[in-house]
């Protein structure tokens, strides 16, 4: 019989720790409390259906959407994992207002801060849809031994020290970098472990789906209008036009299209001037690891994890995937913006 060996999650991390020298291993430890929070996480996302975790928990995040029970039980499970870790100072999570600093002598000696978006998708829990978790991973900048503070959190995405995401899909998987590249793990329920399945995921430079809330249509800009309606032209390739695929989690959604090469557009509109996505806890990592695949992600005009973020619940208008639909894209955007500035100089 066939022997495979499998790459756990933990060998694979230990492993690169010992190709850096001088590594301490700190953010191993971090990403290994990353993973058995993603597992804990997974159980309760498994019996949504069963238990009584479906629905609204009755308070508002920042963002003033309705907070979802899975949303508040993700929060409370990754912010005890990073706690616990001993590696991290203090987070930001899309869920709270504010910063959290862990404020313990072990904690103020962390190096790291992490930021995440706990439960991402939260509209899709109550009817069986894929849902996620992403997170971004940064070395402070306030002194160590002392609390975090907010310039911490407020890095440009270029500094991330790795960005990944759980999706909680028909199989649940983790992805992250560290920067050299972006790998996959499968979790195997079996054995209860994240197991290596996608190693060094590359995004096609092309792609056959486009994905974005189209019945915003009649509110995007022009350029988003234009590279749309392109979309549903016969491509010369084909002889077919792209696929339309949204899901509504951004996790799902960007998964998909790296594997199989994509679009995601997140653009402005009327009731969101600057996109509905946050920087910090959703474009900044998965940004990362864009780039990390060799697709790209930019806000029209600039790259994503060059934009310095002015505060911590910041959105931004959000294009990532296959480099040369993103390109298009953006093309489109600025010719039509140089059309309207020329109309109305
Ligand atoms: P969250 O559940 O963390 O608030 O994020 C939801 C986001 C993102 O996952 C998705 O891409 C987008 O909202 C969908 O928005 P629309 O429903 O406006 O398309
Ligand atoms: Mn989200
Ligand atoms: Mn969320």
């Amino acid at each position: 019989m066939k022997q495979y060996r499998i790459t756990t999650l933990n060998e694979f991390i230990i492993r690169r720790q010992a190709n850096i020298p001088y590594a301490k291993g700190e953010l191993s430890r971090l990403l290994h409390h990353i993973g058995i929070a993603a597992k804990v996480v997974n159980k309760k996302v498994n019996k949504a259906g069963l238990v009584d975790v479906l629905g609204a928990a009755g308070s508002e995040n920042i963002q003033g959407e309705i907070q979802q029970k899975l949303d508040v039980f993700a929060d409370m499970q990754f912010t005890t994992a990073l706690k616990d870790s001993g590696e991290c100072c203090g987070i930001a999570s899309e869920e709270n207002q504010e910063i959290i600093t862990f404020d313990d002598d072990l904690a103020n000696d962390g190096k790291y801060i992490v930021t995440m978006d706990p439960l991402d998708g939260s509209s899709n829990i109550d009817v069986n849809v894929s849902i996620g978790t992403i997170f971004s991973i940064y070395k402070r900048l306030s002194p160590r031994g002392h609390k975090a503070e907010e310039r911490d959190f407020l890095q440009p995405g270029n500094r991330q020290i790795a960005a990944g995401y759980v999706v909680y899909g028909s199989s649940t998987m983790l992805v992250y970098t560290t920067g050299r590249g972006v790998n996959g793990f499968t979790l195997d329920p079996s054995i209860g472990e994240f197991c290596l399945s996608h190693p060094d995921i590359q995004t096609p430079q092309d792609g056959k789906i486009y994905s974005i809330n189209e019945g915003n249509y009649a509110n995007f800009p022009e350029g988003v209008k234009r590279y749309v309606d392109y979309c549903k032209e016969k491509d010369a390739a084909t002889q077919r036009p792209k696929k339309s695929r949204y899901i509504g989690s951004l996790v799902a959604d960007f998964h998909r299209n790296l594997l199989k090469g994509g679009i995601f557009m997140y653009p402005p509109t009327e009731s969101s001037p600057s996109g509905k996505l946050r920087l910090i806890y959703e474009c900044n990592p998965i940004g990362f690891l864009a780039e990390q695949a060799n697709a790209i992600a930019s806000d029209g005009r600039n790259r994503i994890l060059d934009i310095e973020p002015q505060n911590l619940h910041q959105r931004v208008p959000f294009y990532t995937g296959s480099r040369n639909m993103v390109r298009r894209a953006e093309r489109f955007l600025q010719e039509t913006s140089a059309r309207v500035g020329k109309n109305s100089g």
